[in-house]
C-alpha cells in the first residue's frame, strides 16, 4: 500500500468539492470523467452520500491504486456509476462528458525523482493542471494549491476561455509528500519567485470549478488570484 496516494484530509475536501460542485449542482445523469482516481475512495464516498444516476469514468496509472479502487467499487456495487481505466487520459480517445474532475499531481520539483513520482506536476508543480484546462471540457473541477504557481492556471484557464465559477479554500499543513526535503527546497526556491504562497507549515489548497465562459456569467478569478497570493 505503501506506493498509493494518501492524505485523508485532502482526499475528504476533494470528495465534498466533487458532491459541492459536481453531484449535487448537475443534471442526475451527468457524465465524469476523472483525472488521477486514487483509491477511488473520494468518488466513491461521494456516490455513497448521494443519489446521482450519471457515470464517471476515472484514469489512474498506479496499478495498485487501481486494483484497490476496483475492488472498492465491487463491495459497494457501484460498478455501473464508476468505471475506473488503469491508463492515462492524455492517451487516451478523451470520453466525451459534462466535466472533468481532479486531484491532480501538483508537487514542484526539479525533477520526478521524488517519494512518489505520479505525484510530480512539473517544475513549478502547474503542469498536469494547466494541461488538464487545454482538454476541452465544459466544466473542469480542480484542486489547485498555493505552492503550486497558481497565477499560471488562472491565466491558462482564462486563455482557454473559462472563467471561475465557484471556489473553495482549505489551509492544510505540508504533509508527508510535499515536505520531503528536496520538494520543499524547491518549493521555497519558487516563492522567491512569485511562483509559491504558503505561511510557516501551511499552504491554501482550493477546490475550483472552471467553466467555460458564457457573456454575463460569474468570474471570481481575481478574487481567487486574491486569495491564493495572499499567504
Ligand atoms: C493527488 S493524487 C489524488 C488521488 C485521489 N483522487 C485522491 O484525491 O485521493 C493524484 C493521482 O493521480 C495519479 N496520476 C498521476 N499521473 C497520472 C496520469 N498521467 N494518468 C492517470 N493518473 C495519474 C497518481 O497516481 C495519483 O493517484
Amino acid at each position: 500500500m505503501k506506493d498509493i496516494f494518501v492524505c485523508p484530509e485532502e482526499s475528504n475536501f476533494y470528495s465534498n468539492c466533487l458532491e459541492n460542485f459536481v453531484i449535487r449542482n448537475s443534471k442526475n445523469h451527468a457524465s465524469v470523467v476523472e483525472f488521477g482516481s486514487g483509491d477511488g475512495s473520494p468518488v466513491i464516498n461521494s456516490l455513497l452520500r448521494n443519489k446521482f444516476d450519471g457515470v464517471i469514468r476515472g484514469f489512474e496509472l498506479n496499478a495498485s491504486a487501481w486494483k484497490v479502487a476496483n475492488s472498492t467499487i465491487d463491495e459497494y456495487d457501484l460498478g455501473n456509476k464508476y468505471v475506473i481505466y488503469n491508463s492515462c487520459l492524455f492517451e487516451s480517445s478523451k470520453p466525451e462528458a459534462d466535466y472533468l474532475v481532479a486531484n491532480p499531481p501538483y508537487l514542484p520539483a526539479p525533477d520526478q525523482d521524488i517519494y512518489m513520482p505520479l505525484l510530480f506536476g512539473g517544475i513549478d508543480g502547474a503542469t498536469v493542471t494547466n494541461k488538464l484546462l487545454s482538454l476541452g471540457y465544459e466544466n473542469v473541477l480542480v484542486l489547485v494549491s498555493s505552492y503550486s504557481n497558481p497565477e499560471s492556471t488562472i491565466q491558462q484557464a482564462q486563455e482557454n476561455g473559462y472563467s471561475v465559477n465557484n471556489f473553495v479554500v482549505l489551509p492544510l499543513k505540508f504533509g508527508y509528500y510535499s515536505s520531503e526535503p528536496k520538494v520543499k527546497k524547491h518549493i521555497e526556491e519558487l516563492r522567491k519567485h512569485g511562483m509559491a504562497y504558503y505561511s510557516g507549515d501551511y499552504y491554501f489548497l482550493a477546490g475550483v470549478l472552471f467553466k467555460k465562459s458564457q457573456k454575463s456569467a460569474i468570474d471570481l478569478s481575481n478574487e481567487l488570484a486574491q486569495v491564493m497570493t495572499s499567504l
